[in-house]
């Protein structure tokens, strides 16, 4: 454990720890507020969130930016966003259990830190491995499950509404129930 974000991060941007730092640009430590009390966590880096070390910012990033809008919720103010591999599985393939088991040990560290009330996990990859083995997405997304002390939901990949537009209704309602929960257990989050 490292106790302290900027030296998290440095130790991050460094990582050869598991074959995924062979074809990366640049490490996606993750974005936001370290003060956030809700925490979004997506999969992986894709291209251009490869180039530019920053998660989501490509085009399914631009849809999940909007949602999150649409909720009250930002990067730059109330949430902060990382991923369950830090660098980019190449030509975009899922990271394998054996990265994911390597680099998790980071992403439990920032969650350490920034001791989020609330985490969303963005698909079936983070849902997995940080909800329930066998989530499934299309049953389960929207729902609210505790674990240690943390309220978690699963929703759809942006990158799966993009491709399945018409499941977009229902991942709205799930940033409405997502706000819900927020103005139950800290509402502090959309504070001025
Ligand atoms: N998809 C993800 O899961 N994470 C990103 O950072 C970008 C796209
Ligand atoms: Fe290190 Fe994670 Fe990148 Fe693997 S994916 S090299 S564990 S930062």
């Amino acid at each position: 454990m490292i106790d302290n974000f900027d030296t998290l991060r440095e130790t991050v941007l460094g990582c050869t720890a598991c074959r995924l730092c062979e074809g990366r640009t640049k490490v996606v430590f993750g974005a936001g507020n370290p003060n956030a009390r809700v925490m979004v966590i997506g999969e992986g880096p894709g291209r251009e969130e490869d180039l530019r070390g920053e998660p989501f910012v490509g085009r399914s990033g631009q849809l999940m930016d909007k949602m999150l809008a649409h909720v009250g919720l930002t990067r730059e103010k109330n949430i902060f966003i990382a991923n369950m591999v830090k660098c980019r599985p190449p030509e975009n393939r899922d990271p394998r259990p054996d990265e994911v088991e390597v680099c998790i040990q980071y992403l439990r560290n920032q969650v350490a830190l920034i001791r989020p009330k609330i985490i969303v996990c963005m698909g079936r990859v983070a849902a997995i491995s940080l909800i329930d083995p066998n989530f499934k997405v299309t049953q389960q997304h929207g729902q609210f499950n505790e674990k240690n002390g943390v309220l978690m939901m699963g929703t759809y990949h942006p990158a799966a509404l993009l491709r399945s537009p018409s499941n977009k209704p229902a991942a709205l309602q799930d940033m409405l129930n997502l706000q819900q929960k927020i103005m139950e257990i800290c509402p502090e989050t959309y504070a001025e």
